[in-house]
C-alpha cells in the first residue's frame, strides 16, 4: 500500500531534482550572460558604424560615406599566389575512382572524360574491388579504348572483422581497398598528388579547374590537408545560387566525395592505415593534427549511390539534395590567396564576430531581422547549436566534435537571400570531442 508521507527514498529524489533543476537553471544563465555579452559586441559595433555615419563637421561637408562591412567574399587580396599552376609545371594530378560491383560506374566514368580538359596532365585509374564481372566488363571497355587504367584489387579474401561487427564488413573491404589503391597511385605509379573519387560521384564542368587551381594552395600552406568537391550542407536552400559558385572555404569537417591530397599526407598516413571506416578515422584529431580541406560553397560532385554499402535513408533524406554546381568557374584565373590560413583567420573570422546576433527562429521565419546583410546566430553549447541547425534544415551531427563544414566552430549558410553564420562564442578555443 502506499504511504501518504514520502519515505527516505522519495525525499532524497525530490532533493536530486531540485539539485538537478538547479544545475540547469544555472547553466541557462550562464548562458544568457554569454548571449548578453554578445549583444553588447553588436552594440558596439552598431554603435561605431553609426558613428562613422555621423557627418564631420572638420571635412565641411555633409557627404556620408558608408562603408561596406568587411566583404570577404567579394575583396579581391592584395598579395597572390602563383595561378594556373598545372600549366607548364608537368605536375600530373591522377583520378582514381574506386569500384566494387557497380556497373554504373559508367556515369561516373562518362561524366569524367566529358569534362576532363587533357589526358595527359589528369590520367584517370580504375581500382576494382569484389571482382564483379559486369563491372569489370564497363571498365575493360574504357581501358581498351585507352581512355583510363584498369587495375584490380588482388586481395580478394575475406576481410576479420571484430565480433558484432559483421554487418560493417563492407567498411572493412573499403578501408582495405582504399590501401591498396593509394598506394599504386604514389608507390608504383610515383604521382605526386592525387584526386580520389567514388564510382557513384557525378562531377561537375569545372571539376578539374576547381583541383588544378588549388593544387599550389594544399602545397603551401601547411596547415591544409585536403581540398575536397563536397559541401555537406550544399542543398539548393542553403547555398548562393546566384553568386555562390566562386565561393571556397576552409573546413576543419573532413569532407570526402571527390577529394586530393598530396603524396606526403600519404606518407604520414599509410603506416597507420585503418581497418575499417576510414574517413571517420581521417576526422579524428590525431589523424587531422588541426588541418583544414577547401571546400566549395557549391559542390563539384554529388553522389547518385542510393544502393551501397551504408543505408540508403541517409541518401533520401539528405545527400540526394545536395546541389552540383553548374556555372563553370575559371578557377586558373582566380586569385586564392586569401585561403591561406593567415589571411583568412584574419579576415573571415573577425567577419564573422563583427556581425549583428540574430535568432535561428527569426532567421528561419525571416522577421525581426533589422539588418541587410550577413548576420550571425551565436550557439554555446551542443544543444543549441543543434536545434538551431535543424530549425534551419542544416546538418546536426558532429565527428569528433567537429560540425559539418564548421571552420573554427563556424558554419556558414546561405538562407532567404542572406549569408547566415552559426557560431561559437568569439573566445572558442577548440572543438569539444564529447559533443556528437
Ligand atoms: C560511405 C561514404 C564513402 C566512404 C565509405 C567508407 C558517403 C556518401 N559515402 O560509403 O565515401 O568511402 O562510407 O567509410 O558518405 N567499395 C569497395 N569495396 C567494397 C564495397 C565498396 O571498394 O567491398 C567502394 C565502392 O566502389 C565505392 C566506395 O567503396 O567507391 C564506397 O562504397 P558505397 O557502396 O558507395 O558506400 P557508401 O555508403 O557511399
Ligand atoms: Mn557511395
Amino acid at each position: 500500500m502506499q504511504s501518504a508521507q514520502p519515505n527516505a527514498f522519495e525525499n532524497s529524489a525530490k532533493k536530486n531534482d531540485v539539485e538537478t533543476r538547479k544545475g540547469s537553471l544555472l547553466k541557462y544563465i550562464q548562458e544568457l550572460e554569454l548571449q548578453i555579452s554578445e549583444q553588447e559586441e553588436t552594440y558596439k559595433i552598431l554603435a561605431d558604424k553609426l558613428k562613422k555615419l555621423a557627418p564631420k563637421p572638420e571635412d565641411g561637408t555633409n557627404i556620408l560615406v558608408l562603408e561596406e562591412p568587411s566583404g570577404f567574399h567579394q575583396r579581391t587580396p592584395s598579395s597572390t599566389i602563383k595561378q594556373n599552376v598545372l600549366q607548364g609545371t608537368g605536375v600530373i594530378l591522377p583520378v582514381i575512382v574506386f569500384s566494387c560491383n557497380r556497373p554504373d560506374i559508367r556515369r561516373s566514368l562518362d561524366g569524367l572524360l566529358k569534362y576532363r580538359p587533357d589526358a595527359k596532365k589528369f590520367p584517370i585509374i580504375v581500382s576494382q574491388d569484389c571482382a564483379h564481372g559486369a563491372t569489370a566488363d564497363v571498365i575493360r571497355s574504357y581501358s581498351d579504348a585507352s581512355q583510363v587504367t584498369y587495375i584490380q584489387q588482388p586481395d580478394q579474401s575475406e576481410p576479420i572483422v571484430p565480433p558484432g561487427e559483421a554487418k560493417f564488413k563492407g567498411y572493412f573491404k573499403i578501408a582495405r581497398h582504399y590501401l591498396f589503391g593509394l598506394n599504386q597511385i604514389f608507390r608504383k605509379f610515383n604521382h605526386s598528388a592525387v584526386i580520389i573519387v567514388e564510382d557513384d560521384l557525378d562531377v561537375a564542368p569545372d571539376f578539374f579547374s576547381y583541383f588544378a587551381s588549388t593544387y599550389q594552395l594544399l602545397k603551401s600552406d601547411p596547415t591544409l590537408w585536403c581540398v575536397s568537391a563536397w559541401n555537406d550542407n550544399g542543398k539548393a536552400r542553403l547555398v548562393d545560387m546566384q553568386q555562390g559558385s566562386q565561393l571556397l572555404y576552409r573546413s576543419d569537417f573532413f569532407p570526402g566525395l571527390g577529394w586530393m591530397i598530396t603524396k606526403e599526407l600519404w606518407d604520414e598516413l599509410e603506416p597507420k592505415w585503418p581497418k575499417s571506416y576510414w574517413d571517420d578515422w581521417m576526422r579524428r584529431p590525431e589523424q587531422r593534427k588541426d588541418r583544414a580541406c577547401i571546400r566549395p560553397e557549391i559542390s563539384r560532385t554529388r553522389t547518385f549511390g542510393k544502393i551501397g554499402v551504408s543505408n540508403g535513408l541517409f541518401f533520401d533524406k539528405h545527400l540526394k539534395y545536395i546541389k552540383l554546381n553548374e556555372m563553370s568557374v575559371d578557377f586558373s584565373s582566380k586569385n586564392l590567396s586569401h585561403l591561406i590560413q593567415s589571411a583568412y583567420d584574419a579576415d573571415y573570422i573577425r567577419n564573422v564576430y563583427s556581425l549583428p546576433v540574430v535568432s535561428a527562429p527569426d532567421v528561419r521565419t525571416n522577421t525581426n531581422l533589422p539588418f541587410d546583410g550577413p548576420v550571425r546566430i551565436p550557439y554555446y553549447t551542443k544543444d543549441t547549436f543543434k536545434s538551431a541547425a535543424k530549425l534551419l534544415g542544416l546538418m546536426d551531427d558532429f565527428k569528433s566534435g567537429v560540425p559539418r563544414t564548421g571552420y573554427h566552430g563556424i558554419v556558414s549558410v546561405f538562407l532567404n537571400g542572406r549569408r547566415i553564420y552559426l557560431a561559437p562564442h568569439s573566445s572558442w578555443k577548440g572543438y569539444d570531442l564529447t559533443w556528437s
